[in-house]
């Protein structure tokens, strides 16, 4: 295979069975990527740790889903690494050593820290994991030289966080790190059944596991535009969630189609939505498919994440060699 395109890092954190934001956001990016760059895709357990630090019992099925939907959707394993964190402990040994030399208040202007504590409030991320959070993110993606970081735009502070460790890790110890660029992904921002942005947390998620039915009676009730109150009442696309669903997965004709009839209700939204929902439905289908193959074979989770470590701890241990050597600890 030829790889052209440089190292590429990304991680999620273990939040369970994936939805339709993870595939069209996310998967289906990782999954091309794969084909032009060695990729390291791994489960962020630790990341989780640093705001579920109370609740950790669902980090551990929440990552054998993870990994099993990865598999669903494509991420090969004989092409990609994929691994847990965790199972690599020189990211926590790099994360040690970068935290010498980042000033404490690069840290405290990452405007995900302040937003986070808001929003996440009964929670006390006073934590000093919590605010050190973005530094280990930097060393996930430092100890495997990534060029790239595909993440949402959500995640660009923290990217640009890793190039500034990484000039200053240069700057006192010798060019080691590479900097690297967020790749953020031109798919799909994908709205949930409400119109927010699709999360588990929100309860207005398709699932990757939702079968067709379900699929039908989540997608057919989605918000539409509010004009369209009755079948006579003409509506836009423009201000329709509903259609954000034709974007990603309608041709080009099938959009003009049901903009038209939108336009001057001579189509139904119910009819309208069909049109995508049967796309959804017939992308679905393979996928859970090979989901269900993979739960035939007891073991598989463990072994590709054993196969991931070992691809993984010998990249970090050759980065960890020059580290260290750097950083006068050999
Ligand atoms: N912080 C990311 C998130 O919450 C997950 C993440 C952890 C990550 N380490 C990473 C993403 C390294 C890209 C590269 O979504
Ligand atoms: Fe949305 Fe289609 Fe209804 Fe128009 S007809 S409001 S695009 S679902």
């Amino acid at each position: 295979m030829t790889r052209t395109a440089g190292v590429v890092v990304s991680g999620t954190r273990p939040t369970g069975a994936l939805h339709l934001g993870h595939l069209n956001g996310a998967l289906k990016n990782w999954v091309e990527l794969q084909k032009s760059a060695r990729c390291f895709f791994f489960v962020a357990d630790w990341h989780a740790l640093t705001t579920d630090y109370a609740e950790p019992s669902g980090i551990a099925d929440s990552t054998t889903a993870m990994i099993l939907d990865w598999l669903a959707v494509g991420l090969d394993p004989e092409v990609s690494v994929l691994f847990r964190q965790s199972q690599v402990p020189e990211h926590a040994e790099l994360h040690l050593l970068f935290s010498m030399i980042i000033p404490v208040p690069w840290l405290e202007r990452v405007p995900s820290y302040k937003e986070q504590q808001e929003q996440l409030e009964g929670r006390d991320l006073s934590t000093y994991g919590f605010l050190g959070y973005p530094l280990l993110q930097s060393a996930d993606i430092l100890l495997y030289k990534a060029a790239h970081v595909p993440v949402g735009e959500d995640q660009l502070p923290h990217v640009e966080l890793t190039r500034e460790v990484a000039r200053r890790f240069n700057r006192f110890y010798g060019p080691i790190f590479p900097e690297p660029a967020g790749l953020v992904v031109q798919a799909a921002r994908v709205p949930g059944t409400d119109g927010r942005k699709m999360s588990k947390s929100y309860g207005n998620a398709v699932a990757l596991s939702d079968d067709s039915d379900t699929v039908y009676s989540k997608l057919v009730r989605m918000v539409t535009d509010p004009r369209r109150q009755r079948r006579t009442d003409p509506g836009d696309p423009k201000d329709c969630p509903a259609f954000q669903f034709h974007e990603i997965y309608c041709t080009e004709q099938e959009r003009a189609e049901v903009t038209q009839g939108c336009r001057s209700a001579s189509i139904g939204c119910v009819d309208c939505k069909k049109v995508m929902i049967r796309r959804v439905q017939d992308e679905l289908g393979p996928i859970q498919e090979r989901r269900r193959a993979l739960e035939l074979r007891p073991g598989v989770v463990g072994e590709v994440l054993a196969e991931g470590r070992r691809k993984a701890a010998a990249v970090a241990e050759e980065t960890m060699g020059e580290v260290r050597r750097a950083m006068g600890l050999l």
